[in-house]
């Protein structure tokens, strides 16, 4: 087998067009979604990418028949959904945080589940508490044992009023993956509102469904008996699609994302024009996309701030940053949904950037994690030429950071741990890179 390395020859300004399909952070779910009908399911426009593999297995190993048809075409059938062996599940440990989202559908549709060790990125602790909780007043017993999770619903599920501590956007799909065929009425208070939650509730309502989305972060799911199956199309990926967007930026080139769409990517495009980047949006309803391009000139320093939706994706970030070592001045970034989210830099600086990380919250808004002396603050001043060097990626979303920075950079780089992270959610990132012109080479 060959080694997980990308070789990346800097300094071509990527031109050219890509496609971006349906939203990783959507599919996913939807998938799970799937085992709660009683027919069959179709997705639309699913990319291929390990995270989609990951819950196949998963959905596979409970029976549930997955077949896949042209350009993306998903159809998962839950006639037959049976126990898994927890052997079978276990191979699945430590790959991705979807497991945890079986919770719910399993127990209506076996009365029991076993959810093994989760992965996913290693950019905070990521507990799993709020979820733990809420399952627990549905009426779940939560076993925790050292091979993973064992849940049972000896006396079923009934609808709760639950206030999430912080609107987390896996914690607010348990709740509402588990509300829709448990007993009465779910109140959810500070949900979590991103575009990927709403299209989830746009699948549990084909399914028949009743949920409400009032303001204030509140919603409220009508448990009903039965759901059937759904046919849908994701919404695309708008973190796909912004992180091409800032390597248009970082390499002074220009990309069409055909897919992106502007709505869902509001915050982000306002930044992006911010810092003296330009963009501009097709919206046709076939081909149409967002155009992004350095149009020359020197880009803007500016001061950000992650949050949940509608503010600045955390998942934006990174890509962000690459772009900010550009500009002339310094940048602010305040993190404030995870608290280890800048290990990335470390080899950002390594490349010549200037980055400081500071553990206080350098934002408008106090954080949860400005007492807890977490480096969760960046300080990046620029303009800095960015040099080649040997990557060794850390995460999915940082993964595509260093990929870009290399890109930007003058010389050749190594960047290693490509398929390991950046393929669970970029599909063909290598085809992608060919087609904008970028000079890589496997070994
Ligand atoms: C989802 O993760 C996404 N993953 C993440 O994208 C994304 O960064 C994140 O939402 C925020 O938008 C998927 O959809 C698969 P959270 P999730 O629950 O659901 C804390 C990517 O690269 N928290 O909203 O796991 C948690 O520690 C990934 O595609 C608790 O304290 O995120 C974090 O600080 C990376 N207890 C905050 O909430 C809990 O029980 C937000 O996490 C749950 C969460």
């Amino acid at each position: 087998m060959s080694e997980d390395v990308l070789v990346v020859h800097g300094g071509t300004p990527l031109r050219g067009e890509i496609q971006v399909r349906g939203a990783k952070n959507l599919v996913s779910k939807a998938m799970v979604a799937a085992v709660l009908g009683e027919t069959a399911s179709t997705l639309y426009d699913v990319p291929a990418i390990r995270d989609v593999e990951i819950v196949t297995g998963l959905l596979e190993a409970h029976g549930v028949k997955v077949s896949t048809g042209p350009e993306g075409e998903l159809v998962m059938d839950p006639a037959n959904v049976t126990r898994a062996a927890v052997d079978e599940i276990n191979v699945h440990a430590g790959s991705s945080r979807i497991p945890i989202l079986f919770c719910g559908p399993l127990l209506h549709r076996l009365g029991h589940a076993f959810i093994p060790d989760l992965g996913g990125c290693k950019i905070g602790d990521r507990p799993i508490d709020f979820h733990i909780q809420a399952l627990r007043e549905f009426g779940a017993v939560v076993d925790k044992r050292p091979d993973g999770l064992h849940l049972s619903a000896p006396n079923g599920l009934r609808g709760i009023k639950y206030e999430l501590e912080y609107p987390s956007v896996g914690s607010t799909e348990q709740v509402l993956l588990t509300a829709v065929l448990a007993d009465g009425v779910t109140e959810l208070r500070n949900a979590a509102v991103e575009p990927e939650i709403v299209d989830l509730i746009c699948v549990l309502q084909k399914m028949g469904a009743i949920i409400k989305v009032h303001t204030d972060r509140v919603i409220e799911i009508q448990g009903v008996a039965k759901l059937s199956g759904y046919s849908h199309r994701p919404i695309p990926d708008r973190i796909e699609a912004a992180s091409w967007g800032a390597a248009a930026l970082a390499t002074h080139g220009e990309i069409f994302v055909r897919g992106a769409k502007q709505a869902d990517m509001m915050t982000f495009l306002n930044v992006y024009r911010s810092v003296g980047g330009a963009f501009s949006v097709d919206d046709s309803p076939i081909g149409g996309g967002i155009r992004f391009w350095h149009p020359g000139g020197e880009l803007q320093p500016v001061a950000l701030e992650t949050d949940v939706h509608p503010g600045l994706m955390t998942d934006w970030q990174q890509p962000l940053v690459v772009a900010l070592t550009q500009a002339r001045g310094l940048s602010i970034v305040h993190e404030t949904v995870y608290e280890r989210r800048f290990g990335y830099t470390t080899e950002l600086r390594q490349m010549g950037a200037n980055i400081q990380l500071y553990s206080e919250c350098l934002g408008g808004t106090p954080c949860r994690w400005g007492r807890r002396n977490f480096l969760h603050s960046a300080v990046i001043a620029g303009p800095s030429k960015l040099h080649a060097a040997d990557l060794q990626i850390p995460d999915l979303r940082a993964g595509f950071s260093h990929l870009i920075a290399a890109l930007a950079a003058e010389g050749t780089s190594r960047v290693y741990g490509v398929d390991r992270y950046i393929s669970r959610g970029y599909e063909d990132f290598d085809g992608k890179l060919a087609a904008l012109g970028a000079r890589t080479e496997r070994p």
